[in-house]
């Protein structure tokens, strides 16, 4: 049996929360190795990271996912009862719903609201003096989304609907207010979905057959009964709340075509290099830092003995930044994949794996496309100004955002 590395502190919660998206990486190259022990969250647990890890962590036969998300996550982030926490057959049906969902015709539909959303807010933002892009496509986002899963919000609920889904992902990896803050909003939120399929099922509202919420709200789980209403409303806000997380990437989009002015132009005029850019977007700025798992009988892997229950955390972050498999990793380089190929575990900014099998994210589809919208409407729809601000990234945020949020200024539409 193979010694693996123990983490030097007796408990290195606190230096989680104070390293953040580096936490992993950062004792792997300490000390050598691609797995180390920690306790973190008053637990053992094993820490991976890289290719090979990624391998071994969406290995269901090797693990669980039941019980293995920190509890402060479930109660801001992912919500209870919902598809995160799921294992075998429960989980393979309640995910056939969500990838029934992501069909070309919803990309393409999706889309288009957010075309249309972002062509009235251009014109909107004419009047203004400054906008804060984070929030400004936070609210296209989740706008687009509404129309798209047929959620009906009343206008003037949609800055406090869409503040509840922005606070949840916000709050993820906070603390003390930050933390409070979306437990509120996953408190508000849920209520709010709840009703919204109790209505469903009451035929009290009209929605159509094939939109979101009709399905979800119908949808039934693998004993063949309908969800909970609260775990319906944890399933839509599964849909909901990380569409409008992809205002983040398109953030940092923002953030890439400002410090690489040759890629605005270029983006400009042509379609080619969208899909390269958007990736290298994913890959750098990948806001989900970790991924948690348990054991579920004893066994080993390249000689170190993993023990049956104990709790396993895989790097995101750090596997997306590996040398091994991207050169120059922390530099922005989208012309890199004509040379480096990305596979389903060395480039997981929402997971790896298969879509339909593990607990990859179902929401890539959207969300490339979205962020290529974004590219599109930033580089031909409008233009802008970048005014002195602070754009710095605190990597030991969870989740990464610039400082500033990326404010714009003397917007004007383009044809
Ligand atoms: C799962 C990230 C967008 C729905 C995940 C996972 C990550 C992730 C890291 C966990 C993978 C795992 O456990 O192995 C992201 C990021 C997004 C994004 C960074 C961009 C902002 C979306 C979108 C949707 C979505 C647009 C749906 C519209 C889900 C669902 C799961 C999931 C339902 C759970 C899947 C399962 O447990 O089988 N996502 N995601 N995500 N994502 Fe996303």
């Amino acid at each position: 049996m193979v010694y693996i590395p123990l983490d030097s502190s007796r408990e290195s919660s606190v230096a989680l929360l104070r390293e953040g998206n580096t936490f992993i990486s950062t004792r792997c190259e300490r000390y050598d190795t691609d797995i180390f022990r920690a306790r973190l969250m008053m637990e053992k647990t094993i820490c991976l990271r890289g290719e090979a890890a990624a391998r071994l962590f969406y290995d269901e036969q090797r693990f669980t996912r039941e019980g293995a998300a920190p509890g402060l996550l479930v109660k801001t982030l992912f919500g209870v009862g919902g598809v995160q926490g799921l294992d075998g057959e429960a989980h393979r049906v309640r995910k056939r719903m969500f990838m029934d969902l992501m069909s070309d015709a919803d990309i393409k539909e999706l889309t288009h609201f957010a075309v249309e959303e972002w062509q009235q807010a251009i014109k909107s933002w004419q009047r203004q003096t400054q906008v804060v892009l984070h929030s400004a496509v936070q609210r296209i986002h989740f706008r687009a989304a509404c129309r798209w899963a047929g959620v009906p919000v009343d206008e003037d609920a949609v800055d406090t609907r869409c503040a509840e889904q922005a606070a949840m992902i916000d709050g993820a990896g906070g603390v003390a207010s930050r933390h409070w803050q979306a437990r509120r909003a996953r408190k508000h939120s849920e209520a709010w979905m709840a009703a919204l399929v109790e209505q469903v099922r009451g035929n009290r509202i009209q929605v159509d057959e094939d939109r979101a919420l009709f399905r979800v709200s119908w949808h039934r789980d693998v004993q063949g009964d309908l969800l909970k209403p609260q775990v319906a409303a944890v399933e839509l806000l599964n849909l909901l709340r990380p569409t409008v997380a992809i205002a983040r990437f398109v953030t940092f989009a923002a953030l890439a075509l400002h410090e690489h002015p040759g890629w605005h132009e270029t983006l400009r005029q042509d379609d080619t290099w969208l899909e390269p850019f958007v990736q290298e977007v994913r890959r750098l700025y990948g806001f989900f830092p970790f991924l948690a798992a348990r054991v579920r009988e004893d066994f080993e892997w390249n000689g170190y003995r993993f023990p049956k229950g104990g709790r396993v955390m895989l790097d995101l972050f750090g596997t997306n930044r590996d040398p091994r498999s991207w050169a120059q990793p922390d530099e922005f380089r989208p012309e890199r994949y004509e040379r480096e190929a990305i596979n389903a575990y060395n480039f997981i900014p929402q997971g790896g794996g298969e879509h339909a099998v593990n607990h990859r994210c179902p929401g890539e589809w959207f969300t490339i496309a979205l962020i290529k919208e974004g590219v599109r409407q930033l580089t031909r729809h409008m233009t802008y100004e970048v005014p002195q601000q602070d754009l710095r990234i605190d990597w030991s945020r969870m989740p990464i955002i610039p400082e500033s949020r990326f404010v714009i200024a003397s917007i004007r539409p383009t044809a």
